[in-house]
This record gives C-alpha cells, sequence and structure tokens, in this order.
C-alpha cells in the first residue's frame, strides 16, 4: 500500500516513516521533489506542498505538479494537513476532519481539464473529501487523544495576506468553520484525479477579528510546533492500521466522461 502526506505549513518533517530517500519527479507541470519512505510494508511519500523550505506563497504552489506527482506513483491515499484560522465551532489547538469547503480564491487554475482537447469536465463534489480516508482519520485522532472536530467548512482565501475582520464575519455568515489558503485547488484536483484525498485542519489562530490580537505568521508557527506530537501519533496510527476496503467512490469520480468517450 502506498499512502502520501502533503505537509503543509509547519509540517515539513516525516517522523513517522524511515529509510527516508530524496526523489524527484518530471511532471507536465514542473519538477516535484519528494521524500519517499517506509513505516512497517507500506510505502510513504511525503511532499512539501510549498516545496522543500517553504518557498512558495498559496497563489504559487505547484498544486497540479505536486497532485500529478502522485498520480503518477499510483498512491492509494493522500493525506493533507493545513494550518487554519478558525472562524465558527473550535478552538485553538483543535484539529478538524474538513468535510467540505467554499472558494474565495481568484488567482489560480482549479482544474487538469483546461485547454481544448481536455474536453468540458465538471467534476462532482458533493462529497468533496473522501469518506473511507475521513474514518481513518478520525479514527486516529482519536487514538491519538487529540481534541477533535468531526466536520468543518473550509474556506480557502487568495492569500498571501490574511483577512480583514469584515471578510471573516462575511464568511461566517456564509457557513465557513476556518480558514486557509491552499486546499483549493488541491482537493479538486486529487478528485479530477480520482484520487482519495482527505484533510486534517489544524487550527493555529482564532480569525481576524475573531482574534483579541493581530495575525503574525510567528503565532501560526509556534501554535503548530505545539499540536506536531498529536499529529504524528495520529498519523502513525493511522499508517499502521489503514486497509483498502474502500467505501468511497472516488475512484469512479471521471466515470462519466469515460463513458461519453
Ligand atoms: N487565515 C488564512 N490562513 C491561515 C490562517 C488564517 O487566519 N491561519 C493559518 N492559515
Amino acid at each position: 500500500m502506498k499512502i502520501a502526506i502533503i505537509g503543509g505549513t509547519g509540517v515539513c518533517n516525516s517522523f513517522f516513516m524511515d529509510k527516508n530517500e530524496n526523489i524527484e519527479l518530471n511532471t507536465p507541470y514542473g519538477k516535484v521533489q519528494l521524500t519517499k519512505g517506509y513505516r512497517g510494508d507500506k510505502e510513504i511519500f511525503f511532499l512539501e506542498r510549498h516545496s522543500k523550505g517553504h518557498k512558495l506563497i498559496p497563489s504559487k504552489v505547484n498544486y497540479k505538479g505536486n497532485i500529478y506527482a502522485l498520480k503518477s506513483l499510483n498512491v492509494d491515499y493522500i493525506i493533507s494537513t493545513a494550518a487554519v484560522g478558525g472562524i465558527n465551532n473550535c478552538n485553538v489547538g483543535d484539529f478538524i476532519i474538513l468535510n467540505d469547503f467554499i472558494d474565495f480564491t481568484k488567482n489560480r487554475s482549479c482544474t487538469f481539464f483546461d485547454d481544448v482537447d481536455s474536453g468540458v469536465v465538471h467534476v462532482d463534489m458533493t462529497e468533496p473529501y473522501c469518506k473511507t480516508l475521513r474514518a481513518m482519520l478520525i479514527e486516529a485522532f482519536q487514538y491519538a487523544k487529540a481534541p477533535l472536530v468531526k466536520n468543518g467548512t473550509y474556506v480557502c482565501t487568495e492569500g498571501p495576506r490574511f483577512e480583514t475582520p469584515a471578510e471573516i464575519s462575511m464568511y461566517k455568515k456564509l457557513g465557513a468553520d476556518v480558514v486557509g489558503m491552499t486546499n483549493v485547488p488541491e482537493v479538486i484536483l486529487a478528485r479530477e484525479s480520482s484520487l482519495c484525498y482527505a484533510t486534517v485542519a489544524l487550527v493555529t489562530n482564532y480569525a481576524s477579528g475573531i482574534s483579541k490580537t493581530n495575525l503574525t505568521h510567528k503565532e501560526v508557527s509556534e501554535n503548530m510546533l505545539k499540536m506536531i506530537n498529536t499529529l504524528t501519533n495520529a498519523f502513525s496510527y493511522l499508517i499502521d492500521h489503514a486497509t483498502i476496503d474502500k467505501l468511497c467512490t472516488c475512484n469512479h469520480a471521471l466515470d462519466e466522461l469515460n463513458t461519453l468517450k
């Protein structure tokens, strides 16, 4: 079995795997660097979303290259982490297994099917995150005794600036629970690739206007650091117990397209 982990802000170490080896893949979207390792008999691929050393801002992350690379490696599951600001129904330090998102990005391509030869594809987003993997994440974070919220709606902003209080107030009215800058288009591209993908959001701060202080990247990084041990324990448990009895339909995401061809 092959499991990929996409590490977001503050998650750049793959403590849960051994025999680590750096690999580089060529994709139509440029080179992608990953770390390959093992945990027991499972092959693990660890990918830093913002590239090694956190060099790319959210608008410039190579989302397509990253997902294309993981698809070409034939991974069974992709687990991603996302630092988020808390808006509703959560506290700093919570781990949230996302179940829906709202897209407020404006400056990034959100589909692999964007040229004349690829045809027009409208992929279903009724259940954007893989339900098999979400159930595995919930079990793993319960095992790790994490402060866990089992559902949450993520609003994705363009960044790299943090939001204004008026924006957060609007997102709250629209139903968002947490805010971040990177889950879109990653979740969409994973579904377009028929891959099982889910995200654990780590609440590193209260969102703008909810927080009593101004927001800083330092606050995000420092709170993230406090959550890393629990994250590592949960991921280790998940990898050790992962099976491929899939209840989801992620690998049928493009069935309609294929029947039209
Ligand atoms: N807003 C957007 N992205 C974030 C935040 C936030 O408050 N915290 C961590 N990532």
